[in-house]
């Protein structure tokens, strides 16, 4: 997208403690587009459960298609409904933008923005600074598969895990293009090929290959369970791990554990090599049903989300505002019980927004009269 222009950003609430925690992303969105002058332009889409149970609607071709043309990003709350058991409505949404756009890198960040919500004995935040890049468009989640006998003592339920040389590439190439190009000196691909030994032996001969064309980044293959155990043993070890669509879900919930909970953990979803594609943004957490409507959720992770968006979209130093403010509203105790707080959700979320407001200054195109 040329500079300058305006960006357009879809926003879906979606279900659960989605629509409250993206509402406080959203007002932060918007007090950027006041006080900073931000070129953005928000478009609100009424998509997820509420709508699905109103009149079937999940995710309308002609919506998807319009945010791929106009829009920059997508700010995603999260969708999961008790009423809806078969989650349709999710997978059509939310695998209809990570699929549809072909958003191969789910980047996860594992930072930690204060010591006091480090779980581990002896650790601070300075040794826990994780991204991790899994791949977001093939693996288990692609739906091949099926049932047999369905309902029978003979049933049969398969479901294919699906690795292409292209996807499995791809993202590898994209953790190491990212550690070259911020710093970063380490790169970990986790895996199972002891076990799973004809898909993961495509990743482990392909992570050679790769690693050997950045000779300046030091690179380790390790096995997804014994990543766990590392993980709580010694965080500080890693920097960058690359790994599949279903170990990154899973990994980046224990990853969320050690940023403070889920209510803490941010996502982006790209497109690595063509960053000016529409791209996704949703917290790692999910809808959280329980929370829902009781001002309790953490609007953090989705406020964080959204500096991860303006980073993407070029204001790379909002996102470490955000991330600043963020840190400050901790150590201060100005956030929800989650995290040691008391504050409900748009508490929080506001006592974030008045930091950054008064670390922008008076809103652009008003004289300051002092
Ligand atoms: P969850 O992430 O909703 O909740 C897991 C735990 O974390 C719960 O104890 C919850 O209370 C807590 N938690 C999550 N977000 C929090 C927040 N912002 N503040 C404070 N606490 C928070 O996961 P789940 O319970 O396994 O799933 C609930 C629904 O969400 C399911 O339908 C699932 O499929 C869906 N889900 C959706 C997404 C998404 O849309 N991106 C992601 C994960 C799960
Ligand atoms: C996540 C979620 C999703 C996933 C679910 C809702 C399908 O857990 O984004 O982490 O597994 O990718
Ligand atoms: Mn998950």
């Amino acid at each position: 997208m040329a500079a300058g222009k305006r960006k357009k950003i879809a926003i879906i609430g979606g279900d659960g403690i989605g629509p409250s925690v993206t509402a406080e992303a959203k007002l932060l969105l918007e007090l950027y587009q006041e006080r900073a002058g931000l070129p953005i332009d928000l478009w609100e889409l009424d998509l997820g459960a509420d709508r699905y149970l109103r009149d079937g609607t999940t995710f309308p071709n002609q919506i998807q298609v319009a945010i791929q043309r106009e829009c920059s990003a997508v700010l995603l709350g999260a969708l999961g409904d008790p009423r809806v058991p078969n989650l349709e409505h999710a997978r059509d949404i939310l695998f209809g933008m990570r699929f549809g756009y072909d958003l191969y890198a789910n980047v996860r960040p594992v930072r930690v923005l204060s010591d006091r919500l480090v779980p581990l004995k002896g650790r601070t935040a300075k040794d826990i600074d994780i991204v991790v890049f899994r791949e977001n468009t093939e693996g288990i989640y692609v739906g091949v598969g099926g049932q047999f006998k369905r309902g029978t003592a003979d049933e049969v339920a398969i479901n294919e895990d699906i690795n292409t040389r292209k996807g499995v590439e791809r993202i590898i190439r994209a953790a190491f293009d990212y550690a070259r190009a911020n710093g970063r000196t380490r790169v970990t691909m986790a895996d199972k090929s002891n076990a799973m030994r004809h898909a993961h032996e495509l990743w482990l001969r392909v992570f050679q290959e790769v690693r050997a064309q950045y000779p300046e980044i030091q690179s380790n293959h390790v096995y997804v369970d014994a990543l766990c155990l590392y993980l709580i043993q010694d965080p500080s070890q890693f920097q960058v791990i690359v790994t599949n669509n279903l170990f990154g879900d899973i990994v980046t919930d224990l990853g969320a554990a050690l940023q403070g909970g889920l209510g803490m953990a941010a996502s982006a979803n790209v497109h690595a090599s063509d960053p000016a594609r529409v791209a996704l943004f949703e917290p790692v957490h999910g809808s959280a049903p329980p929370l829902a409507g009781k001002d309790v959720a953490n609007p953090f992770a989705a406020m964080l989300t959204a500096g991860l968006l303006l980073a993407h979209l070029g204001w790379p130093e909002e996102e470490r505002r955000i991330e600043r403010c963020v840190s400050r509203a901790l150590d201060q105790g100005m956030c929800t019980v989650d995290v040691g707080g008391t504050l409900g959700t748009r508490a929080a979320g506001a006592w974030v927004r008045e930091q950054i407001a008064a670390e922008l200054g008076p809103a652009v195109g008003t004289s300051d009269p002092g």
